[in-house]
């Protein structure tokens, strides 16, 4: 439900549908590097802003009853860029967990990790274990931060398994449907997204569940992560509510 507090409800949130709420959202969230260089900062400074956009984001998720909300948060092409910004973007988790994660527990938030973690430094590893072991048993919001996450390496994985499982006489090439496929991805557990969000005016995936937005809406805006305030996430879920989506139906 809406607070009625001291604020009044913005025209644009009075016109949200509560019944009608994109049930998983995603968000490629980009543009913290540009955000910086417009003041003159270091790169890493956007990273830093952009965690309070990730805390304003995962309260609104939450108020207005988000059930899924996927934060693409370091890609597998990420480990790239030069080695103090990687460094710096994996130690945001433990940065961020430290701070909110008694905010995160208070929420009912449960968070989860999306990537290959093995090859994540024991720092971020340790960090984001011990947030999903926290919240193991809320079941409220799941925060699930896509960490080390690139949709192709995800794919030929779930490829590898079922050659596997086919190879040991364990399943047989009839089986292999979508739902056998899904199932060895590591989203199995959720539902694919319904909308993608997607900050700072680059239009493309970027290696971002390929698979898993086949029939999601998609919304691109040219606001830099960091600026990235309520009113655009309000405006996201409006633009959704205001698609048909006919899942090649007519
Ligand atoms: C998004 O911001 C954060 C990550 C990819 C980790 P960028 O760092 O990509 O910012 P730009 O795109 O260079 O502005
Ligand atoms: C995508 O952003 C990855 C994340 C937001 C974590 P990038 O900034 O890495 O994507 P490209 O390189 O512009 O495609
Ligand atoms: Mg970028």
């Amino acid at each position: 439900m809406f607070s009625k507090t001291k604020h009044d409800q913005s025209v644009m949130e009075r016109d949200i549908q509560l019944d009608n709420i994109p049930k998983h959202i995603a968000i490629i969230m980009d543009g913290n590097g540009r955000w910086a260089k417009k003041r003159g900062l270091p790169r890493v400074a956007g990273h830093r802003e952009g965690m309070n956009t990730i805390r304003r984001t995962v309260r609104q998720a939450n108020k207005y009853g988000v059930k899924i909300l996927t934060l693409y948060a370091f890609s597998t092409e990420n480990w790239k860029r030069p080695r103090p910004e990687v460094e710096f973007l994996m130690r945001l988790p433990e940065r961020f967990l430290s701070k909110e994660l008694p905010e995160l527990i208070e929420q009912n938030v449960r968070v989860r990790i999306t990537g290959e973690k093995d090859k994540l430094p024991e720092y971020t590893k340790r960090a984001v274990e011990k947030a999903v072991a926290e919240t193991a048993h809320n079941d409220g919001l799941i925060l699930n931060f896509a960490l080390n996450y690139g949709s192709r390496s995800e794919m030929i994985q779930g490829i590898q398994s079922i050659c596997r499982d086919v190879k040991d006489n364990n399943l047989s090439i009839d089986e292999i449907d979508e739902a056998c496929f899904t199932g060895r991805l590591m989203t199995h557990d959720l539902d694919d997204p319904d909308l993608l969000i997607r900050t700072s005016g680059e239009i493309r995936l970027s290696n971002f569940m390929l698979w898993q937005l086949a029939y999601a809406e998609f919304w691109f805006t040219n606001v830099l992560w960091p600026d990235f305030k309520e009113d655009d996430f309000q405006e996201a879920i409006l633009v959704y509510q205001n698609r048909q989506r006919r899942y090649g139906g007519v």
